[in-house]
């Protein structure tokens, strides 16, 4: 038995509670907790950020920034974990890693055996593209609108293995559900093993319906591999709502956790049907744990997950939401009737998340993008994919109405 294994089966958590490893309280924040006005509480949530005087961020589709007494906490980890090197990692490591995932299990409504805390999406999702046990000809259906990097490992594993991709086009102002449900579910062949879900597409901010999608596809037999970087604590869901069997998120961004955190949810059932990226085989095959094993990496990342949980659930999922959308939907107001624009994604609120993407007549992504940087002070991200052409506009929860009035402006002296 390695010492990792031992020294987990040892942790005792009994009379050990998350709350011991917060040293930082976010008293001030909770005491506007029922504020008289709305607007008071995002104030104190701004406060709780520190943001560049230098420039007006709309770009927060890469990354988060942490609230400053999650930067706090996170410090003062690395400073523990500095002063007791190996000490700290021999005695306290796996125990308390083990506490911070019971508390990002239970944020996610999943048992804590069937999730990992990863450093982000991208490894949580190849760790499953690339470790599926599958036969040469079975197939796998993505879409023209997932992130790359997913796609990227499809592709690899289709020339190791000798698997099929199937792209099909994700429509981009779909009518109903169904629309997108049928998208997919054409693409279906005797084949078919597995199907890529993007849950918020990055580049338009679109929400798709991922229930209905799994459900449709568990009725053929196939799988759902759900790709929830921007969605997970940026949308007010659980997991199991879902119902895919396969999910990776990156906790450094909606959840405002330092860089380098990610969680992978595998179902109970379907963790002996995935190799671990990296060697294991002190734990048996259906054991999760088998893909912790990533070698020496900063507990201190993972530690500071738990601050960042205590400021997500102070602010509150659905409340979260609801901001981020009460924001999208400002700016969109305010830009919809000048001449020009165009909104590269569907509007209805079903289907919205914080991120937007709008095209200017006579400009090209990239230009839109530097004249609200060079002549407004405002940092955007331009698209130019195949499919989706356009400049990403993504407020957090430290935006101000103040800030999207001059965005648009912007736009309207573009
Ligand atoms: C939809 C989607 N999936 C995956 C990723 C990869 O995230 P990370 O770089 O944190 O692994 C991103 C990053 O923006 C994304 O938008």
């Amino acid at each position: 038995m390695t010492s990792r294994r031992a020294f987990i089966q040892k942790a005792t958590i009994a009379g050990s509670s998350i709350a011991a490893l917060n040293f930082w309280n976010i008293s001030e924040l909770k005491a506007v907790d029922h504020p008289s006005s709305q607007e008071d509480f995002w104030y104190q949530v701004r406060k709780s950020f520190y943001q560049s005087p230098q420039f007006i961020n709309l770009e927060n589709g890469y990354f988060s920034p942490q609230p400053l007494e999650t930067l706090r906490a996170f410090q003062g980890y690395q400073k523990m974990v500095n002063e007791q090197p190996s000490f700290y990692m021999r005695t306290r490591q796996y125990e308390e890693r083990f506490l911070v995932k019971k508390q990002l299990a239970e944020l996610a409504g999943v048992s804590v055996d069937e999730l990992v805390i990863t450093r982000n999406t991208t490894e949580s999702l190849d760790t499953v593209i690339l470790g599926l046990k599958l036969e040469k000809g079975d197939e796998a259906i993505m879409t023209d609108q997932d992130y790359l990097s997913m796609v990227e490992a499809f592709r690899q594993k289709a020339k190791r293995e000798g698997t099929v991709n199937k792209m099909i086009t994700l429509p981009k102002w779909p009518k109903s559900d169904e629309e997108v449900v049928k998208a997919y579910e054409n693409a279906i062949t005797k084949k078919t093993k597995v199907i890529l879900v993007t849950h918020l597409i990055n580049i338009t901010g679109q929400v798709l319906p991922v229930r209905k999608i799994c459900d449709m596809a568990h009725s053929y037999g196939v799988e759902v591999i759900c790709d929830s970087a921007h969605a997970f604590a940026q949308l007010d869901f659980k997991i199991p709502d879902l119902g895919c069997d396969y999910l990776g998120t990156s906790l450094h961004k909606w959840l405002c956790t330092p860089i380098g955190a990610g969680l992978l949810y595998v179902k109970k059932e379907k963790i002996h049907r995935v190799w671990p990226l990296f060697g294991d085989d002190s734990f048996a095959e259906d054991d999760i744990q088998k893909f912790e094993h990533i070698g020496t990496h900063p507990p201190y990342t993972n530690l500071a997950i738990s601050n960042a949980i205590d400021f997500h659930l102070t602010i509150g999922a659905q409340r979260k939401e609801k901001r981020l959308k009460e924001l999208r939907n400002y700016w969109i107001d305010g830009v919809k009737d000048i001449k020009g624009v165009t909104f590269n994604m569907p509007l209805e609120d079903s289907r919205a998340s914080a991120i937007g993407n709008i095209s200017k007549e006579g400009y090209e992504p990239k230009d839109l993008a530097t004249y609200f940087y060079e002549k407004h002070r405002i940092f955007t991200v331009s698209i130019f994919r195949e499919n989706v052409k356009g400049v990403r506009v993504t407020p957090h929860l430290y935006t101000s109405f103040r800030e999207l009035d001059q965005f648009i402006d912007a736009v309207k002296k573009a």
